[in-house]
């Protein structure tokens, strides 16, 4: 049986903060964060925009009536919770109007728990492959102003719909995991910003890339040399460099067929968003499949996924014929080319201002142009509006 991902869909903000205005602001040269740290934009939410609404926003182009109907699964993975109960998922599911025999739950491992969602929504296919399972990464990617992370900052949401016999990608068996307890990225519960040992984090992602590999290959993974391109989590675009040079240090000969190109076309996008924790991989991953001119069908993709603390999974999927004719990359386009530049002085007050405080009513300024808003609370209940007419669109 083949099950992968049949539609994949990218939201994100319509407002972004650029890397140079910000080094400037550092008194640093710009090309550290251009060049050495890989980022050129940094996606910014408005004051009314959350998980919730990047989430909702990134599935709705991909819900017709068919699939409404067919989604018996929602799974929704982020480390930017809104709550320490509730599912962000069920507020998405409630905007999207998806049907009430539907399971929905919340994934918590760091920038790794959409990679779980996947693998499970994979499970779930198998188990009931007339059901389809709507996976989501959404996150908003947040450390201390000035603080060395806050360049790698973005946010953004990626939504895929999982289902037998699928368009886009078929997901292959096999699985190399890695799990490692380690305090290299954290938010305690009473932060809104991430702690983070930076020069840690990435010792331990590349250790576990390792370590993730070899376990893919013991459990009957790809070679190397049967694998075309790579997508790696990108916290900061630099890193998939820095992760293909694991390969170029154990499979020299292999790495240097592949050459650069097996993973460059998969930053383009994480360049111009930032960070999107969760995301990140499959932003990766989109930006491989809209940007790469060549047809990708029958070609195998190798994916790394990282999340602090720490898990990593290697895994592997391959591009399905035809997959083109189901690409929302026009989509993508638009909605990256029609973002508008913010001032640092808006930058700070929305990353950083308490736009969105602990208080039992308040409203949330009218910014944001998507289907979905978030409008406030009232007595602690989050609130959230969307555009019917959009709504009746998209079915
Ligand atoms: N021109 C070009 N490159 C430059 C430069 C310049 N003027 N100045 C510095 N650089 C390069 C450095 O050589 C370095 O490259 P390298 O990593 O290939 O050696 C890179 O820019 C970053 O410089 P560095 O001094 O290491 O940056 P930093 O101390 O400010 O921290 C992070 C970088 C990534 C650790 C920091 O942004 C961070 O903590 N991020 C959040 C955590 C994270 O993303 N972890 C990743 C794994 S999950």
């Amino acid at each position: 049986m083949k099950i992968g991902i049949d539609d994949i869909g990218l939201f994100v903000p319509e407002h972004f903060f650029p890397l140079d205005e910000l080094a400037a602001r550092h008194n640093i040269d710009p090309n550290k964060y251009l060049v050495g740290i890989g980022q050129e934009l940094m996606a910014v939410p408005a004051p009314d925009e959350d998980i919730v609404t990047l989430a909702a926003n990134a599935a709705l182009p991909l819900i017709d009536s068919a699939t409404r109907a067919s989604i018996a699964t929602v799974i929704l993975a982020t480390e930017s919770g809104i709550d320490q109960s509730k599912s962000a998922g069920l507020f998405v599911h409630s905007l999207l109007g998806l049907r009430a025999d539907c399971r929905v739950v919340e994934f918590k491992q760091a920038c790794y728990g959409a990679t779980a969602g996947l693998q499970m929504a994979c499970a779930l296919v198998r188990q009931r492959p007339q059901e389809k399972v709507l996976v989501i990464a959404t996150d908003i990617a947040r450390y201390e102003q000035n603080s060395e992370g806050e360049c790698t900052q973005g946010a953004g949401a990626v939504a895929m719909i999982v289902s037998e016999n699928p368009r886009l990608l078929e997901i292959h068996p096999h699985q190399g995991r890695y799990s490692l307890d380690v305090m290299d990225f954290w938010r305690p519960n009473y932060r809104s910003t991430a702690l983070v040992d930076g020069k840690l984090s990435i010792d331990v992602y590349l250790e576990s890339l390792q370590h993730a590999w070899q376990n893919y290959r013991a459990d009957g993974g790809l070679a190397l040399t049967d694998i075309s391109y790579l997508c790696f989590h990108q916290p900061f675009t630099k890193m998939a460099k820095k992760a293909f040079s694991v390969f170029e240090n154990i499979e020299p000969e292999a790495a240097k067929a592949l050459g650069d190109k097996a993973y460059s076309t998969s930053q383009l996008y994480g360049k111009a968003i930032g960070n999107c924790y969760t995301a990140s991989l499959y932003i990766a991953l989109l930006s491989l499949l809209d940007k790469t001119e060549e047809d990708l069908s029958g070609q195998h993709i190798g994916l790394f996924s990282y999340g602090s603390g720490s898990v990593g999974e290697f895994f592997s999927a391959t591009v399905v014929k035809g997959y083109q004719a189901h690409s929302r990359r026009q989509q993508h386009a638009r909605m990256l080319a029609q973002r508008t530049r913010l001032s640092h002085a808006q930058y700070s007050d929305w990353f950083y201002g308490n736009n969105q405080p602990a208080s039992a009513d308040y409203s949330t300024p009218r910014v944001t142009t998507g289907a979905f808003r978030y409008c406030g609370a009232e007595g602690y209940r989050r609130l959230y509006e969307s555009t019917a007419q959009q709504l009746q669109m998209a079915s």
